[in-house]
């Protein structure tokens, strides 16, 4: 699918991005381990968190408020527990949270077993980051290669271990905190760097012993989950693409409501403050554990900075779009310590950088991260999602920033994540 996004005049007006797709993954997978009926508001309907509902389903939850049109505002789960889930084959899609959570719930089981697979994206992305912790609690897996889908798991007794994240991963984490519900002793999970907390925050509502410390969290084995009601604040990674368009499009002034600001995933504003950005954040409160806030951005000049460390995981998703605003930065921007791009839809590393450049961009890439020249902006061209949702988005918005326009090829790929996004964008230009 091609579209082509022109540089047309400000964008303007509020709007509400979609729900987070981190949270209502979660809030699908530990409704299913829950005991009775969760209601879930606000769960996002896009093609990943939708492959979550057809696998909860496949493991026997009962799904309520899905139909093949639209998932309504509130979506009723009624769990299997814990130990219930129906041996599966599971058909992840293209969703990589979804094939590295499950595994940890179905590891421990008392019986059946398990395939995980997906699409070719999925196939290229590993899954060894999950089965060796795994293993050392007990787990029998395979994979293909040692590393890749499709993973194949068999009901085995899981002991708790502590452990030592060699990467920071809210993935690996969310995975090794779900067996450790099912193993026996306690399991210590430390991360060299905090990455998002979705699943702590979730969890502990639902009646699970998390205990949480600097740079480690801990769980215990439970008997019993209630989660009894989740609510899925606006995605912060979707509300970016917006935040940057009406940073870098003369004239803009747009805001952006019920966005979930969970200090783990906001590490974009951080990074866009320091570039020069004025980004108002009102708080809305608090629901279901995850703060809210109203984001009010308006254009500003800026100069470009250095990414790297902690501030990568807090970012992980968004640094794309840094690179973007760096191209119209006054000076150079460098990411760094950012080797994980390369292990997402695509290598963000890679499809970004060739996105950048093939619209006039100065970009070098590195082993973990790149460097931006900018200052000149962007003079338009063609954009390959690859596939990728992210990149088809952050095509759209370097079209509307640059000076002729950008044609993106496989912009279907945004309805991964966002597929109203051209018609959200479409509402901001309208006005
Ligand atoms: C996610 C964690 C991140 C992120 C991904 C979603 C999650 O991946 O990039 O889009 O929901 O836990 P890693 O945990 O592999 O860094």
């Amino acid at each position: 699918m091609e579209r082509r996004f022109d540089p047309a005049g400000p964008l303007r007006g509020a709007l509400r991005p979609p729900p987070d797709k981190s949270v209502s993954h979660r809030a699908a997978l530990i409704a299913a381990m829950g005991e009775g009926e969760t209601a879930i508001e606000g769960y996002l309907d896009s093609a990943d968190t939708r492959s979550t509902l057809v696998a909860v389903g496949a493991l026997g939850a009962e799904v309520e408020g899905a139909g093949a049109g639209a998932i309504g505002p509130t979506l009723r789960v009624r769990g299997v527990g814990l130990r219930g889930p129906a041996a599966a084959a599971i058909d992840v899609g293209n969703a990589g949270t979804l094939l590295r959570l499950l595994p940890g719930w179905l590891a421990g089981q008392e019986a059946g077993s398990w395939t995980l697979d997906g699409d070719d994206s999925i196939r290229r992305r590993p899954v060894d980051r999950v089965a060796e912790p795994l293993r050392l609690m007990g787990a029998r897996l395979s994979c293909r290669e040692e590393r890749l889908p499709p993973l194949r798991i068999e009901a085995a007794p899981l002991r708790g271990i502590a452990y030592e994240m060699p990467i920071a991963s809210a993935q690996v984490k969310s995975c090794l905190l779900f067996a450790g519900l099912l193993a026996e002793g306690e399991t210590r999970i430390a991360e060299p760097l905090p990455s998002r907390d979705h699943s702590e925050r979730m969890l502990a509502a639902a009646g699970a012993e998390v205990v949480r410390e600097e740079g480690a969290v801990t769980v215990r084995p439970a008997a019993r989950l209630e989660p009894g009601e989740i609510v899925v604040p606006a995605d912060f990674s979707s509300a970016a693409f917006f935040l940057v368009a009406a940073l870098l499009v003369p004239g803009s002034d747009v805001s952006l409501t019920g966005v979930g600001v969970n200090p783990t995933r906001t590490g974009l504003l951080a990074v866009l403050r320091r570039m020069g950005a004025e980004i108002e954040v009102e708080p809305e409160g608090e629901r279901g554990g995850e703060p809210s806030a109203r984001l009010r951005v308006r254009p500003s000049p800026l100069r470009g900075t250095k990414v790297g460390g902690g501030e990568v995981p807090l970012a992980i998703d968004e640094l794309p779009l840094v690179a973007l605003a760096a191209c119209f930065a006054e000076g150079a921007t460098t990411i760094r310590d950012a080797a994980e791009l390369r292990r997402k839809e695509s290598d963000r590393i890679e499809t970004v950088a060739a996105a950048l450049r093939g619209l006039g961009a100065a970009v070098e890439t590195g082993e973990d991260g790149m460097r931006i020249e900018g200052g000149d902006g962007l003079r338009g061209g063609t954009v390959d999602s690859r596939g990728d949702h992210r990149i088809a988005m952050l095509g759209a918005i370097a079209g509307l920033a640059s000076r002729q326009g950008v044609e993106v090829a496989g912009m279907g790929a945004a309805a991964v994540s966002y597929p109203g996004f051209e018609a959200d964008l479409a509402s901001l230009r309208a006005r």
